[in-house]
């Protein structure tokens, strides 16, 4: 069953979250400190060689990646989040990008490799009840190239605790690391960056291998 009792499912928490996006009370996603490092693996993926056009924003919240200069000027942006987020946020916040209507967590995701050349996932798997395998249910349709930005990947064992979040509470997930490479093995990692955002908190850029 899913668990609503996290902020994502609660109408008060989505009038934070527009507070959030428009700057506060932290950064707006461009000036924030992690932004730098989100920016770089976008710049890396070879936009121009390998045919990349659609980039999926999965857990995409306010939709502020789709509003990002090198977003705009080098993939058709879509942000996928709980039909609520889009209507109460993203549509408010950033009213011109295409968003997708899904709860990830009972979803078919074979709408992946259509429009995923690349999936980006922001401070998303984090948030999960079950990290790991929704992690490996995302992968297991991504076709091309994959960004993990903002999760914790540790030598200990994997947690998931609560933390307080948009005045309610969500999911924050540690993940050990043999469980990360195992769930991303049919990945190569193109590059790995820490985010600043703590110890043990990094960014990914990872491009499938040919089969
Ligand atoms: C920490 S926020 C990150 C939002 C955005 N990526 C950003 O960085 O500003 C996590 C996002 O995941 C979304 N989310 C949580 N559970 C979800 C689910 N089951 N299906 C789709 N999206 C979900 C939330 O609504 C929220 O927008």
């Amino acid at each position: 069953m899913i668990d609503e009792s996290t902020c994502w499912y609660n109408p008060k928490c989505h009038e934070e979250m527009i507070r959030g996006a428009n700057g506060e009370p932290w950064p707006v996603l461009e000036k924030s400190s992690h932004w730098p490092a989100l920016k770089e693996l976008l710049e890396d993926i070879p936009v121009d060689k390998a045919n990349i056009k659609f980039l999926l924003d999965l857990g995409c919240g306010a939709g502020s990646l789709g509003a990002a200069e090198i977003v705009k000027n080098n993939f058709y942006y879509i942000g996928v989040d709980l039909s609520d987020v889009i209507v109460n946020v993203a549509r408010k916040v950033n009213p011109v990008q295409s968003y997708l209507h899904c709860n990830m967590l009972n979803s078919n995701l074979k709408f992946l490799p259509t429009f995923g050349d690349v999936v980006v996932m922001n401070a998303f798997i984090d948030v999960m009840p079950d990290p790991v395998n929704m992690l490996i249910d995302v992968l297991d349709n991504c076709t091309k190239y994959v960004i993990i930005h903002r999760q914790f990947v540790i030598d200990g064992p994997t947690n998931v605790k609560k933390t307080s979040s948009y005045g309610g509470f969500t999911y924050i997930s540690h993940i050990n690391r043999l469980e990360f490479d195992n769930a991303i093995r049919h990945f190569k990692i193109v590059k790995e960056i820490g985010t600043g955002l703590g110890k043990d908190n990094y960014s990914y850029l990872l491009e499938r291998f040919k089969s």
